[in-house]
């Protein structure tokens, strides 16, 4: 659902920004430390409540500031404009406004504002352990899934419980209780995760394919215990493994989206720049299996868009980003860099020490 005005206030470098946006492209352009990526970071604070770059709020609100504002208004799926907003103060406080609502929760920015962000740093989706991918998993089962929210974070919460109980648990049987709760919910979780990977996996595979045609990929969803087995079983088979480790080691919290290019893992096949290209192949995959099932687009933060690609990859890019129909935000440092996406319908922004002017 597209933002059509974006006002950012005492965030990083940017005093106080209010502009229109385009529902396609926009470009923001600027030299080295301007301020463009806090710009994204700003849009992406907006739909997630936190930093994709810092964890603390400290940082990202302006130095010598009390407190950041970002806020504008987004196009419901009647087309109807609606304002937004979110308000983090130094006392770590967070306020969320949605509709003219306030007291929101910050779940409800997401389900508002799907977002894909694309950033130099977010080869971490390809190359790091499972962490990032099961985050991308749950990006899209969070959207498809009502329920999904609430249970995981209930499975989060009954682990960390089992976990402490584990330690002076004389035997199995004080663990059963709990474990019985947990299984429900680890199942629950699975089958969601599960489903979901078989639904937007041909699409994966396909746009993989269509951006890295030289390469055989392959996705496969691993639910972070062994296939064959309850996880009812298997926390009462580890019991004793458990114990001596001092936490659950299997689960849903070691669920993993396995990659493989040519049958081999991809960090140890891939230049940067393909790795780039995959990493915006699964992104824009996701977003419109998203599109297909709901009819919710996603809006795209593309950061330092011509990093590690030549042109002719930034082209081809650049063509399905525009076939999406969806809104963009591209970073760069000159025009040149993103000429083939200019089109009537785009916005050009100019980035300046925080000033971010239109034209
Ligand atoms: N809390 C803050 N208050 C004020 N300024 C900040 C704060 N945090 C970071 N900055 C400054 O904001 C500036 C903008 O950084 P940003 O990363 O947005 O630049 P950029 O345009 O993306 O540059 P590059 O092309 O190098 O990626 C930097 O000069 C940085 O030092
Ligand atoms: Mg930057």
């Amino acid at each position: 659902m597209p933002l059509t005005r974006l006002v950012v206030q005492q965030f990083r470098n940017i005093k106080a920004c209010d502009i229109q946006l385009s529902t396609g492209f926009n470009f923001i352009i600027g030299p080295n430390g301007s301020g463009k990526t806090s710009l994204l970071e700003a849009i992406y604070m907006l739909g997630h409540g936190r930093s994709f770059k810092s964890s603390l709020t400290s940082r990202v609100i302006q130095n010598e500031c009390p407190e950041l504002f970002i806020h504008g208004r987004f196009l419901n799926s009647d087309q109807f404009e609606l304002p937004i907003g979110i308000n983090k103060q130094r006392n770590g406080s967070t306020e969320v406004k949605i509709g003219g609502q306030s007291g929101q929760k910050l779940a409800q920015l997401a389900q508002v504002l799907p977002l894909q962000l694309i950033h130099p740093e977010g080869f971490d989706l390809l190359t790091d352990g499972p962490k990032h991918r099961r985050a991308f998993i749950d990006w899209g089962v969070f959207h498809s899934e009502v329920g999904f929210y609430e249970a995981w974070g209930r499975f989060k919460r009954l682990n960390k419980q089992r976990n402490a109980l584990l330690k002076n648990a004389l035997g199995y049987r004080e663990m059963q209780y709990w474990d019985r709760q947990l299984a429900q919910l680890a199942e629950q979780i699975d089958s969601w995760r599960r489903a979901y990977v078989a639904q937007m996996q041909p699409l994966a595979e396909e746009m993989c394919q269509a951006f890295l045609p030289e390469f055989e990929i392959k996705l496969g969803y691993y639910r972070g215990w062994d296939k064959d087995t309850s996880y009812d079983a298997l926390l009462e088979k580890n019991f004793e493994r458990d114990q001596s480790l001092g936490y659950t080691f299997s689960g849903p919290n070691k669920a993993d989206l396995r990659i493989k290019v040519n049958n081999t893992p991809v960090e140890d096949v891939l230049s940067r720049g393909q790795l780039k290209l995959m990493m915006c192949a699964l992104r824009l995959a996701q977003g419109q299996h998203l599109a297909q099932l709901t009819g919710k687009q996603s809006i795209y933060l593309i950061d330092d868009f011509a990093s590690e690609l030549d042109s002719q990859r930034r082209k081809r890019l650049a063509d399905y980003l525009k076939q999406t129909k969806a809104q963009v935000f591209v970073s760069s440092i000159t025009e040149s860099q993103v000429v083939d996406m200019i089109d009537e319908n785009g916005k050009m922004f100019h980035v300046e020490h925080g000033t971010i002017e239109q034209g």
